[in-house]
């Protein structure tokens, strides 16, 4: 067993009784604390921060220095994979992810490695280890990877998209291309999950950001199919525990029923799902994450609170809800609006268990 002092995430993500519902915050550690933009700025730049598992941890903890967070999240992106591919991946300040190398024909899809953590990614698994060192057993630590559907819209566009015109082109006209690139993905992905239980990471998160811009074929075609292989082939069972898994398709409510199917044990919602509707269509099969809008804390701290109140009224008395946003905290967020966020998770959530 794990010398865990707060496990209250790992339980509500297995649908076991807790004292509170937990919380943690997509993208917690990032550009909304000053902290952390000092710290990238000595680092030099972002890639430089993932790549050195020193300031890695630092800014994993950053966040939890601050909130009583339930859950630390590993500092990297999920564009490590296609960096470890050989694409080259840069930031351009302002501008969002780009490639050094474009995938632009049958040849650069059949030309592509498998990754390999251990060589590919070592920085990974390495800062892991010492994130859990320095945890110390505070919190549970959060391993994470890009879906292969998501990973695959920033590799064919070759950036950020609106429309994702080229990767949709694909899919409808090339599908046996695209699997080829999704395939290589999904063996990449299930090396890189199992390399971070390996290292320690005490649960795992899939981010299926792009799923949702699919239509409910192309979606189970492209995107939950290749999240089912990831299931079925990763380690849960690490230090006595259970490692759950969380998938997370922005944009994927509609399809909670095809979603619990892939023996996952968690779902993240974004805030377009009313979380009682979904607790009532998932039943007891998987617990749920979410749901707040992240734009609610540009508000005020008492519209924050009230409507914190609101999503725990709605998921209602009993295990399996762990509170988050609907997607990510964007950079112009008052830090203490997050702390009002989390102290309203934990004492309004008290009642409901
Ligand atoms: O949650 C956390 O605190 C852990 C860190 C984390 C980052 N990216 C750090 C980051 C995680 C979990 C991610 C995942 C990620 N990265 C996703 C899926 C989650 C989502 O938001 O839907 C996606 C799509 C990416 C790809 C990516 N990385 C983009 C589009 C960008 C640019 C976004 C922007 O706001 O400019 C990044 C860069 C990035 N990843 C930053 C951080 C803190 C900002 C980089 C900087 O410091 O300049």
């Amino acid at each position: 067993m794990s010398d865990l002092k707060n496990d209250r995430f790992l339980r509500a993500l297995l649908r076991q009784p807790v004292d509170a519902t937990p919380v943690w915050v997509m993208r917690q550690a990032g550009r909304y604390l000053p902290e952390y933009r000092a710290r990238r700025e000595r680092a030099g730049d972002f890639m430089s921060l993932c790549q050195n598992p020193q300031g890695a941890c630092e800014v994993t903890l950053q966040p939890l220095e601050r909130f009583d967070l339930d859950a630390a999240i590993l500092f990297s992106d999920i564009l490590t994979i296609p960096d470890a591919m050989g694409l080259g991946l840069y930031f351009d300040q302002g501008e969002g992810p780009k490639f050094r190398k474009a995938i632009e024909s049958a040849k650069d899809i059949e030309d592509l490695p498998i990754v390999n953590t251990a060589s590919d990614l070592p920085y990974v698994p390495d800062a892991i280890r010492l994130i859990r060192r320095e945890l110390n057993g505070r919190v549970p630590l959060i391993g994470f990877s890009g879906s292969p559907w998501t990973l695959a819209t920033y590799m064919i566009e070759g950036g950020s998209s609106k429309d994702f015109a080229k990767i949709k082109t694909m899919a409808y006209s090339n599908p046996d291309l695209l699997a080829v690139l999704l395939e290589k993905l999904t063996l990449s992905v299930i090396d890189y999950l199992n390399a971070q239980i390996a290292a320690g990471a005490q649960a795992v998160q899939i981010f299926d950001t792009w799923g949702g811009v699919l239509s409910t074929a192309a979606f189970q075609q492209f995107s939950l199919k290749y999240m089912a292989q990831i299931v079925a082939g990763l380690n849960t069972e690490a230090e006595g525990r259970t490692v759950p898994v969380i998938l997370f398709t922005k944009g994927g409510g509609g399809w909670l029923e095809s979603v619990v199917a892939t023996g996952c044990h968690a779902i993240g919602l974004d805030w377009t799902q009313d979380m009682g509707e979904a607790r009532a269509r998932v039943g007891d099969r998987v617990a749920l994450q979410g749901n707040l809008d992240p734009a609610i804390l540009r508000s005020s701290v008492q519209v924050v609170e009230s409507e914190v109140g609101k999503i725990l009224g709605s998921y209602g008395s009993g295990e399996g809800h762990v509170f988050n946003l609907g997607h990510g905290v964007t950079p112009d967020i008052d830090p203490r609006h997050v702390a009002a966020l989390v102290d309203a998770v934990h004492s309004l959530s008290v009642k409901y268990h």
